[in-house]
């Protein structure tokens, strides 16, 4: 792919089988074997035939719909969910803030979770000693709370932590996933700093927020995804303003009409 892509999606579909199965009785699954069918599954199509190429030092936002298929994009770009179709190729280190807190371990503290995510991202013992103060610092959690378990934390607590790590870890592409809902306010405005720092640096970093006008402020593109398929790729603004009287009065852009 060419050089100044961060992200290239070629035709991308991913689908995902669900065992329908409620009743999970010996005659049903005598009735299904007679059938020669195993289990009862049903397929849902959650990315339909996506194409689309993201250049370096894109701010790029996502939004849509609740079962949109945001997060099953997201997780196919971090590389955790292969394509059923298509192809996804990724230039650059990523990092990524799907779910809140996802990947902590919830007996240890807050730094030992810092401690054991520099292990896993192959940090030697130096670099993730001078990392672990910096985040620590940066998460800025109330008194003491960085050596308690992670269990004990509040969800913006652990926002705060799992933020600060993704961003330290100083990627070329960062993924956030309504990464910013949990933080208070002095946080997010200082997550925000954080991130127009890093798209400073000409670092491309992909937002999934329903908070609308976090997209308007920090994306200089914006797409709109409805039940697996795109419906508008732009400028934030015109995006969300789409968006928008969709939530109110459920119409599709009337130049949609793949539905
Ligand atoms: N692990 C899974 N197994 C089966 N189906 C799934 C799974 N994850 C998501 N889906 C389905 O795929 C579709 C897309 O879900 P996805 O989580 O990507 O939506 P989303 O746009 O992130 O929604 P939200 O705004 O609620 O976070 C939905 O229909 C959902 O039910
Ligand atoms: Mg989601």
């Amino acid at each position: 792919m060419p050089d100044n892509l961060a992200i290239r999606i070629e035709d991308l579909s991913i689908k995902y089988k669900i065992n329908v199965d409620t009743k999970r009785t010996l005659k049903n699954a005598l009735m299904r074997a007679s059938k020669g069918e195993l289990v009862r599954t049903r397929t849902v199509e959650a990315i339909k035939h996506l194409t689309m190429d993201l250049p370096h030092g894109s701010v790029l936002g996502i939004v849509g719909a609740n079962g949109a298929g945001k997060s099953t994009l997201m997780r196919s770009i971090a590389g955790i969910l292969p394509p059923t179709e298509g192809r996804i190729t990724v230039n650059g280190k990523i990092s990524t803030l799907l779910a809140l807190g996802v990947g902590f371990n919830p007996a240890l503290s807050g730094r030992d979770n810092i401690i054991l995510g520099g292990l896993a991202s192959g940090m030697n013992r130096a670099e993730i000693e001078s990392k672990t103060d910096e985040i620590a610092q940066f998460a800025d959690l109330p008194d003491g709370f960085i050596d308690m378990p992670v269990r004990t934390y509040s969800s913006g607590m652990y926002g705060r932590v799992a933020f600060s790590v993704a961003v330290s870890m100083k990627p070329d592409i960062l993924l956030l996933d309504e990464a910013l809902s949990a933080g208070d306010a002095s946080f997010k405005e200082k997550s925000f700093n954080k991130m127009r720092e890093l798209c400073a640096e000409a670092r491309t970093i992909v937002i999934v927020s329903h908070a609308l006008a976090t997209i308007n402020d920090l994306c200089d593109r914006a797409i709109w995804m409805n039940k697996g398929s795109l419906v508008q790729d732009g400028k934030p603004a015109a995006v969300v303003e789409e968006y928008l009287k969709f939530l109110k009065v459920g119409t599709l852009p009337s130049n949609y009409e793949d539905m």
